[in-house]
């Protein structure tokens, strides 16, 4: 009696631990680029390590299961993230994320939109209650662009992404990026 009590108590803590490490993606996505990039990533990371989520099909508490968090977002005009993060973006900022970690992403296009570019990422850097806890810096290095509200102390707040003019460097970059995210993630 007393060993199967005990071996489905470890069971339980196994399990749990598990579902905490496991790291949520969250995208908004207008025309799929965001998506297609929060796939790829997945799949770097492994899909058991990582589940995959859109952001205008999911209630609150979704976020609330994973200890490890990434989001990503494209940009459209000057400081807009994508439409559904605009929707959610208030329920998110009331969340407690006490103990978790964050990761951003965005996506833009440096060439169409040198003035703005991901800006998406900056503004959801902005508007996230506690930048302690955000990991996953990424470096200017590679990009030609003259404003992007992204940009902080030399570094990007997140992994940033184009798919319109940059969009073979877009494999390297994720790889790069999840091999920082499995160091920074706790
Ligand atoms: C109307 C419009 C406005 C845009 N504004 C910006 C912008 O200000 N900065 C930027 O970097 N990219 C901008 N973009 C580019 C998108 O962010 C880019 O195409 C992205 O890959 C779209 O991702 P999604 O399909 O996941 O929404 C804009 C695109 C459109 C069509």
């Amino acid at each position: 009696m007393f060993d199967f009590l005990s071996q489905s108590k470890d069971t339980i803590l196994i399990e749990t631990e598990t579902i905490m490490k496991k790291i949520g993606i969250f995208y908004g996505s207008s025309m799929g680029q965001t998506r297609k990039a929060a796939k790829k990533l997945q799949t770097v990371l492994g899909k058991d390590n990582a589940d995959l989520h859109d952001i205008k099909e999911i209630k609150p508490e979704t976020i609330l299961k994973y200890k490890n968090l990434v989001f990503g977002t494209s940009a459209w005009g000057v400081g807009d993230m994508q439409d559904d993060w605009e929707a959610f973006i208030d329920t998110l900022v009331e969340l407690d994320f006490t103990g978790k970690k964050v990761a951003l992403f965005g996506l833009g296009d440096q060439k169409e939109y040198p003035g703005s570019f991901a800006d998406g990422l900056g503004t959801l850097y902005c508007r996230f209650p506690d930048k302690s806890i955000i990991i996953g810096e990424w470096p200017l290095d590679g990009y030609t662009y003259y404003f992007s509200s992204a940009e902080k102390d030399g570094k990007f707040v997140g992994l940033a992404l184009d798919e319109e003019s940059q969009p073979r460097k877009s494999a390297e970059r994720i790889k790069k990026w999840a091999e920082i995210l499995k160091r920074e993630f706790i």
